[in-house]
Order: structure tokens, then C-alpha cells, then sequence
């Protein structure tokens, strides 16, 4: 609530009045300036999702200290702990050599900041300066491609080529925030309490604590409602606000019904807090440019078709009638699977166990989540209670209350949704 004191006291300073007036109502894709081909559009997005900061390095190096904690503390080895991820085809082969052949101490933290240098660190982004004869990493910031990109493995294990659209499960959002120096102990807790794989996009906002399945972002063309909870009809909706409100990009995100469905009373709510949001960083917007771009490229990533050999096809077959017969198809319907672009369900709709994270949210409803790579993307459910699609089987069959189901069909349909 800190940032949106200062928020406003910038708003009644006057400079930043137009922008708010159009970052107010930005429900639409932002138009890029230039008039580019769909093809440039998309390459030119794929640089904003690998590399673009939106200038957050204020956030990460001026208020955080990230570069500091990295400089001192992270080994590649700690950030490959992490979840974090390296780009083989940014290293130079001296490099890859050094790897192979133990040469190049991992257990160093300076060779993070040489793999920053190289820009080989998956979705993260340093400044590396020469100060006094020693390479020191300066500025630090994060993109898009930290939490919805991983890699192959194909060189070692959290090294290989980058995989775009894919959430990155080994990662641990909360446990990278929580090394700063700048947060209170008691902030530590909870980020640390996430855990791989899982992040809230609105801990910062309302002060709850309830993290969420990192989604892929990819197979998504076409769905014109976005998040698990359907809070806005395209990606730059989102985009906007995760690039300012939690990567701490620079620009203006306002959405009035942000916490409307909220209980004021939920225990753990900051005691400030308001429904409503309003963030604007700094007083240049390097965010609304990129949208367009950044759209373009997310919607451009099909989802993996299933590996050859990783379902049963007679099974799945047959899974496809257990589907429809179940009701399945009655939510999950059309060709991405879902109902989205028409309705979205009450928060009784959800087989999951976690009830809170939809009344956070703008529309306080879910949306059927769209049904593509699901044998990729591991746990199901926002809040990740399916381990496996077979626990979301058994959830549907108690939520169902499917009990005519044989194990037979169980295992059928789970055979059907890993060809999804
Ligand atoms: C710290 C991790 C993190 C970062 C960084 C991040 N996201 Fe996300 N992203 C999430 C989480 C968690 C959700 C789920 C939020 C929800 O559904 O309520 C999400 C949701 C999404 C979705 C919605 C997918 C769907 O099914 O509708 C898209 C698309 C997306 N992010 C793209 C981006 C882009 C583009 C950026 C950079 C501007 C970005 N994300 C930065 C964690 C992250
Ligand atoms: C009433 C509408 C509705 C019906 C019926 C329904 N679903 Fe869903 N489904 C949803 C919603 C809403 C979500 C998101 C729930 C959440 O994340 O908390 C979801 C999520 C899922 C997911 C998780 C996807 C992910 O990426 O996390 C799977 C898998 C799934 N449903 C399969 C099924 C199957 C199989 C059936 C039939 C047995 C079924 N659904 C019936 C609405 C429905």
C-alpha cells in the first residue's frame, strides 16, 4: 500500500495525469506505434518476453538489493537450487568446456554474475560494470521468461535450450524474493512458505499470503479470457499487470474491481487495505509499448503436443466418451477446451481446495481453465492440489459426484486428458 501512497501523491503531483487517464481503461491490446508485419511483431515480442525489464531494475536493485545478495551469495549452483535456468546457447564454448569439465567453479559466485554478463541466466537480466579492475553486477532486473520459460536440460540438468511458454515448476519465486535484505522477517516467511513451482501474483497487494500454479503461456490463441479467474479478455490485460504491479516495470495498472469480492475481514489482510488498484512506477511508461508485441509472441506458442509413447491410445479413446459422458465437456467444451469466452463459474465450480485466491481476484469467478499440454504442466488446479490428473479425477469424482465411475473409465479419461 506503500507504492500506492506514493502512487497517488505522483497522480495529484499532475505529471502523470494523462497516462493514468489511459492506463485507467486499458482492458484492450495496446497498439504498437510502428505499423510491423505479424511476423516482426512476434519476433519483436519474443525479445520483450526473454529480455525486457519494463525498467524494473529500480524495483530489484534500487529497493531490493538483488545485486548485492547475488554478487555475495548466489553460486550457480544455489540459483540452479532455485529453479533457476541457463541458456546454452548464450554460453561461448570456452564456457561450456569450463562446465563440462569441472574447470569452472560452480560453487563461485562470480561465475553468476559472469553467466548474467553473457545474458545466459533465463529471465533474469544484470548490468556488469568494471569497478575498480572487478567485474561488479550493478543493475539487476527480472522478465517475463523467469517464471513462463524453461529449458531442455540438454547440456545438464537446468542448462539446455529455452523452452518459451513453458512454466518453470523448479522454480521458487518466493525463496529468490525472500534473499533480499530489504524485506522484514516476517515478510521472509511467507515467501518462503510457497515453495517450486508457485507464486501470488497479489501477495503485495492485499497482503494474503496464498500462492498459485505457475500457468503456461502457451496454446492459448484464441481464449479471450485470461487467468484462472478470468479477469481480463486478453493477455495485455495480465501483462500490464504483472509487468508493474509485481515485476515492478515502470507504467501505470488500474483496475477499480481488483478485491471487490474480497472479505474484509479475511484474517491476515493488510491492515490498510482497500479494494481497487491503482499502481503507477516512476514517471516514464516502458511498459504500454510492448504490449502489442508481447501478445503477439505468447499467442504465436502452441502448446507441446503430447511425447510419442506417453498415453495409451485404445485408453484415451475411450477416455474421450468417459469425458462427455462425465459432464466434462459441458465446461471444458470447444477446441481449447473451455467455456471461457462465454461465461465464467462461481467459485463452487472449482474441484480444488483452495477457496480463497478467487475472491482476490477482479471478477471473483472462475474461469474453466483451457485444456492443452496437460501431461507438461504438473500440478493442476490454481492452487496446484492435483498432484497428478489422476487426483483430478478423484477430485471431479467426489465434486461430481461421479460414483457410477470404474476404475476402468477413471484410468481411461486420465489416458484421454494426457493426449490433450
Ligand atoms: C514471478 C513469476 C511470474 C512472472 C515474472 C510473470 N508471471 Fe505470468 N503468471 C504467474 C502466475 C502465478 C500466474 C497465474 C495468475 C492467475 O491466474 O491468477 C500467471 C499468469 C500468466 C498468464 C495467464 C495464462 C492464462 O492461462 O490465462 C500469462 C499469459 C502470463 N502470466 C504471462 C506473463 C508475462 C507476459 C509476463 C511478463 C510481463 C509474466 N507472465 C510474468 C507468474 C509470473
Ligand atoms: C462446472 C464446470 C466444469 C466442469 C463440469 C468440469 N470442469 Fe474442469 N475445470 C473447471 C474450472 C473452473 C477449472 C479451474 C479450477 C481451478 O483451477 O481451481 C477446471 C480445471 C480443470 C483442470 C485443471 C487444468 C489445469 O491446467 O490446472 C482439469 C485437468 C480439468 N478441469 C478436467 C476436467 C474433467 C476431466 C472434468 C470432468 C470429470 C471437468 N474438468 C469438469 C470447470 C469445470
Amino acid at each position: 500500500m506503500k507504492q500506492q501512497l506514493k502512487v497517488l501523491s505522483v497522480l495529484i503531483a499532475g505529471s502523470f495525469s494523462l497516462l493514468a487517464a489511459s492506463g485507467g481503461a486499458i482492458y484492450a491490446a495496446t497498439q504498437s506505434s510502428q505499423p510491423l508485419s505479424k511476423a516482426e511483431l512476434i519476433k519483436q515480442g519474443q525479445q520483450v518476453f526473454r529480455y525486457d525489464t519494463f525498467g524494473d531494475e529500480i524495483h530489484w536493485t534500487d529497493q531490493l538489493h538483488m545485486n548485492q545478495v547475488i554478487s555475495t551469495e548466489v553460486s550457480p549452483k544455489t540459483a540452479l537450487a532455485v529453479g533457476l535456468k541457463v541458456d546454452v546457447d548464450a554460453l561461448p564454448e570456452a564456457v561450456k568446456k569450463g562446465i563440462a569439465d569441472g574447470s569452472i567453479n560452480l560453487d563461485d559466485p562470480a561465475v553468476t554474475v559472469v553467466l548474467l554478463k553473457l545474458n545466459a541466466v533465463v529471465g533474469a537480466q544484470g548490468t556488469v560494470e568494471n569497478v575498480n579492475g572487478t567485474d561488479t553486477l550493478t543493475r539487476f532486473g527480472i522478465t517475463c521468461a523467469l517464471c513462463h520459460s524453461t529449458v531442455d536440460n540438454s547440456f545438464a540438468p537446468g542448462i539446455g535450450h529455452r523452452l518459451d511458454g513453458w512454466p518453470n515448476h523448479d522454480l521458487n519465486p518466493g525463496a529468490i524474493v525472500a534473499l533480499s535484505p530489504a524485506l522484514s522477517a516476517a515478510q521472509k516467511v511467507q515467501l518462503n512458505s510457497w515453495g517450486p513451482g508457485l507464486y501470488d501474483p497479489r501477495w503485495n497487494v492485499d497482503g494474503l499470503s496464498n500462492p498459485v500454479v505457475i500457468p503456461p503461456a502457451y496454446g492459448l490463441d484464441g481464449v479471450n479470457s485470461v487467468v484462472y479467474t478470468g479477469d481480463g479478455p486478453n493477455l495485455s490485460y495480465w501483462n500490464r499487470y504483472v509487468a508493474v504491479t509485481q515485476m515492478g516495470g515502470q507504467g501505470v495498472f488500474s483496475d477499480p474491481r481488483v478485491g471487490a469480492h474480497l472479505n474484509p475481514h479475511t484474517p491476515g489482510l493488510a491492515p490498510n487495505w482497500q479494494p481497487g488498484m491503482l499502481v503507477v512506477n516512476g514517471t516514464q511508461d516502458m511498459t504500454s509499448s510492448a504490449l502489442a508485441a508481447l501478445q503477439a509472441y505468447q499467442l504465436s506458442i502452441a502448446a507441446p503436443p503430447p511425447p510419442a509413447g506417453s498415453f495409451e491410445p485404445a485408453a484415451a479413446r475411450r477416455g474421450k466418451l468417459v469425458f462427455k459422458v462425465a459432464g466434462c465437456s459441458s465446461c471444458h467444451s470447444g477446441p481449447h477446451f473451455t467455456d471461457a469466452n462465454a461465461r465464467l463459474h462461481a467459485p463452487t465450480a472449482s474441484a480444488a481446495k483452495d477457496t480463497l485466491y478467487v475472491t482476490r481476484s477482479a471478477t471473483g469467478m472462475y474461469r474453466t481453465t483451457p485444456l492443452r499440454g496437460l501431461w507438461q504442466h504438473a500440478p493442476y488446479f490454481h492452487d496446484g492440489s492435483a498432484k497428478t490428473l489422476a487426483d483430478v479425477v478423484e477430485a471431479y469424482n467426489k465434486k461430481l459426484n461421479l460414483w457410477w465411475l470404474t476404475p476402468r473409465q477413471k484410468n481411461d479419461l486420465v489416458e484421454y486428458l494426457k493426449t490433450l
